[in-house]
């Protein structure tokens, strides 16, 4: 049995494997409308989601399946006290997979030693959020064909966003991938993250807190939101949220064959001007987390078409 708790458990073989399949399913969803009837999907969140818990549910229903599951960790058990590793021991009695989002890091890694069905990890606090990975993988495979030799920013909080970490972890694979860290002095990506992806793996980085000079280079903006739910304090939140906002006015200095991703949601770190630009990706990126999903789902249940 496999897990999905880290973008990496998956060689760049199977995650190219989930892409050629995820894009067969978008020519042909009818071929994959039953390959999961009968099995359960369980849906634990136990923190705020909108694209990931809805893609997932919509996903295993595409594929035939059904969905349980929780939004809210105050309406589950973990109200009362109860622990990750016990409400897995129950939950894998009902379902046939788990897809389990915590604000907690480690907890789906904590669930996978305790459960008898795959776990997907659906974000863990700062930590990780691999399908999210997959996401824009498959995105920017689907709006530039390749992954290979492509210049990749980053921008916004890189010190809490997991989306970050995680996608600078799967883009290190692939060849020729340049990446421009764009952040404010406080929020420049985690020590331990430079120490042993960036430099150990003597990558093609450079960091910057000047979005408008990084902008002409880039093939992809991947723009985050301050994460503000993982801040200790208000005063330090409200002083860097706005330090980067996209606007159509910045969007002048782009490649005409730029791509604009966000995982989503954003505050105001976009502005809604762009969205007209078809160079702005993310509202195709949100559908295509749909897709992804429903491969890997098939992958972790080995089901076949
Ligand atoms: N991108 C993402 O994880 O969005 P949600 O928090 O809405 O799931």
């Amino acid at each position: 049995m496999k897990h999905l708790i880290d973008v990496l458990d998956l060689t760049v073989q199977e995650i190219d494997a989930l892409i050629e399949r995820a894009a067969d399913i978008v020519e042909h969803p009818d071929r994959y409308a039953h390959v999961c009837a009968r099995k359960k999907l369980a849906a634990l969140f136990f923190e705020p989601s909108t694209r990931t818990r809805l893609s997932f549910e919509a996903a295993m229903y595409e594929l035939g399946g059904n969905v349980i599951g929780f939004s809210d960790a105050d309406s589950s058990s973990a109200a009362k006290g109860e622990s990750v590793s016990d409400t897995i021991r129950v939950v894998c009695s009902y379902a046939d997979i788990i897809a389990m989002r915590h604000p907690k890091e480690g907890a789906p890694m904590v669930a996978s030693l305790k459960s008898t069905v795959p776990i997907i990890n659906a974000g863990d606090g700062g930590h990780n959020h691999p399908t999210q990975t997959l996401t824009d993988l498959f995105t920017i495979r689907r709006e530039f064909g390749r992954l290979d030799g492509l210049t990749i920013g980053c921008c916004g909080d890189l010190k809490f966003g997991r989306t970050v970490h995680s996608l600078l972890n799967a883009m290190s694979r692939y060849t020729g991938v340049k990446f421009v860290l764009i952040s404010p002095e406080e929020l420049r990506v985690p020590e331990y993250l430079r120490k042993e992806l960036l430099v150990e793996r003597n990558l093609d980085y450079v960091e910057t807190t000047d979005l408008e000079s990084a902008l002409p280079d880039l093939d992809v903006l991947y723009m985050t939101r301050v994460q503000r739910e993982r801040f200790f304090n208000e005063q330090d939140y409200i002083r860097l949220k706005d330090s980067y906002v996209l606007t159509r006015e910045k969007m002048a200095l782009a490649k005409d064959t730029a791509r604009i991703l966000h995982p989503l949601p954003r505050v105001n770190e976009i502005s809604v001007d762009v969205d007209d630009d078809p160079r702005a990706a993310y509202f195709r990126q949100a559908e295509n987390g749909k897709y992804i999903r429903m491969a890997l789902i098939m992958k972790l249940l080995e089901v076949e078409v």
